[in-house]
């Protein structure tokens, strides 16, 4: 397949204006500046290959600078002294500004990530403006406790009197991914704000725009100097720099488990918090029962949305043996009808990958498959100019030893199996080193529930697939993460408790 594609300008006078300042600074202290090592590296449109701009390419000592900002300003009177009612308020701000600038934010996320221009606009700049919106809402419900004791040693005549507090973790290092840049940088900045800390954002070098156009957003609203602090690069210098640093406290990650690996044996210098949000492998189960016009398009959602570059992707279809070939052929005509093109055409349903490297390892993986003994039921190509696009692909005779059905592919490729009886899917589900999320697609509800409690993982959705909200904890099980995002655990992750015991 050839894809005609050219650049696609963007129509807001925010993203052109955003983009014609070509090279990019860090933020630290409140102030853009370049980085340590006037280093550059660019970043571009995935489509086209035409560069978007030049990001600073950080070095230890812009870590330095910037974790030593955060902590200043950890304890300053313009963040600490804020009342809790003010520092809700700013969060609503900075979810008003994301609101006000939604267009520019999705075009520029489009251009540098690929998605198409839909579900950036419509889908992921409101959600993140929806995380400052949540977590703004519990600046002014964090609260302690008072305990009674049972404590029998005090002198006679004296008493105990035991309540808690709760304080920000401090300094919070947040390490985000490509796939839905903006988004995951909300997810981490709204709790930790929410709760006092302050940050240093180190955005993934593939899509780093929308984070500092963010970090440009929170500065108009009002947030003090040094409160958020964005320092861009590569994973290896100041992810690693971030993650072993002796004055970061806690570490907010999402990527991929072998680096959530690294990070957790980082992080043992000064016994950081860590929040790790990594791969999956997620299952669908669909019973012979269920509504298959639903099942089919919410699969075909939950695995082909974003070319599949989303952690909880339907990658992973058991299907009853008596519908199994209906839900490959369904699967294949829904894939076959996805429109390829630029993320900013209109007419777009899916863009490219973020790279040709991704691009790449997703074809590697589907041609190892084949070798192996899978079948393309549709899709398995590769295309564009840049060679950056991978057609939505069904594949069967995927056995579970295969990588093909193991490992997170993170592109637009689902594995349909047939199964015999539930307990046969229930295996079949569990099999895997991952636990992140899971759908149960049936008319027989109790039965879901009862699969619901026996699926391994951290979401399970009944009759839908990768729904999210920031009311809704989501967290892997397994090799798939430590902690929670979202809900109120999710603001958790970034409090520490102190009991205070008083003779009184
Ligand atoms: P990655 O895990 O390397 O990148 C995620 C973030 O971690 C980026 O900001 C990166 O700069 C940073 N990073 C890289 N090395 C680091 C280190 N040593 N210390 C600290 N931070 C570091 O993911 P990558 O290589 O971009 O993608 C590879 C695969 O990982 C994907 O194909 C996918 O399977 C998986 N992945 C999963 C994600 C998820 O949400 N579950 C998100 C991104 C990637
Ligand atoms: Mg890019």
């Amino acid at each position: 397949m050839t894809l005609a594609l050219t650049t696609i300008a963007p129509k807001s006078q925010g993203a052109r204006d955003f983009l014609a300042k070509r090279r990019k600074q860090i933020l630290i202290g409140g102030a853009w500046r370049n980085g340590a090592s006037a280093s550059w590296f660019e970043t571009a449109d995935p489509a086209t290959g035409e560069i978007l701009a030049e990001l600073c390419e950080g070095t230890v000592a812009d870590v330095d600078e910037a974790v030593a900002s955060a902590r200043t300003a950890l304890s300053s009177t313009a963040w600490k002294g804020l009342t809790p009612s003010q520092r809700g308020k700013l969060l609503w701000k900075i979810a008003e500004l994301i609101d006000t600038h939604a267009d520019e934010l999705a075009e520029l996320e489009t251009l540098d990530q690929g998605k198409s221009f839909r579900t950036s606009r419509f889908a992921e700049i409101p959600a993140s403006a929806e995380q400052f919106r949540y977590f703004g809402g519990f600046c002014t419900k964090i609260l302690g406790t008072t305990i009674p004791t049972s404590i029998s040693y005090q002198p006679a005549g004296k008493q105990i009197f035991a309540y808690t507090t709760r304080e920000p973790v401090g300094v919070v290092a947040a390490i985000t991914p490509w796939n839905s840049p903006l988004l995951m940088a909300a997810m981490k900045l709204a709790p930790a704000l929410a709760a006092g800390c302050t940050v240093v954002l180190k955005p993934a070098e593939e899509t780093s725009l929308t984070a500092l156009r963010l970090g440009e957003l929170m500065l108009e609203a009002g947030l003090p100097d040094g409160v958020v602090n964005i320092v861009t690069g590569f994973g290896e210098v100041v992810g690693a720099a971030l993650t072993a640093h002796p004055d970061v406290d806690k570490v907010a990650f999402t990527g991929s488990t072998e680096v959530g690996k690294m990070i957790v044996a980082a992080a043992a210098g000064n016994l950081k918090k860590l929040t790790l949000e990594l791969g999956g492998k997620s299952p669908a189960i669909i019973l012979p029962d269920a509504d298959m016009t639903l099942a089919i398009d919410g699969v075909a959602r939950g695995i082909f949305s974003n070319s599949g570059q989303v952690c909880v992707a339907a990658s992973r279809v058991y299907a009853h043996r008596s519908v199994c070939d209906a839900v490959v052929d369904r699967l294949s005509k829904a894939a076959s009808a996805l429109r390829l093109g630029h993320g900013l055409d209109p007419a777009t349903d899916l863009g490219p990958l973020v790279n040709r490297r991704q691009a790449d390892r997703v074809a590697a993986y589907v041609a190892e498959g084949q070798a192996e003994g899978a079948n393309i039921a549709s899709g398995g190509t590769q295309s564009g100019e840049c060679g950056t696009f991978y057609a939505p692909t069904v594949v069967t005779a995927v056995r579970s030893e295969m990588r093909l059905m193991r490992e997170e592919i993170f592109g637009p490729v689902v594995a349909v199996t047939p199964f015999d009886d539930v307990e046969e899917a229930l295996t079949y589900a569990n099999d895997s080193p991952y636990g992140l999320a899971g759908s149960i697609w049936t008319k027989d509800l109790s039965c879901a529930h009862r699969l619901a409690a026996q699926v391994k993982a951290g979401t399970i959705w009944i009759n839908c697939h990768s729904y999210f909200s920031p009311e809704l904890p989501k967290g892997g099980h397994r090799q798939s993460g430590w902690g929670y995002e979202n809900g109120a655990l999710g603001l958790e992750n970034y409090l520490e408790t102190k009991t205070v015991c008083a003779l009184i």
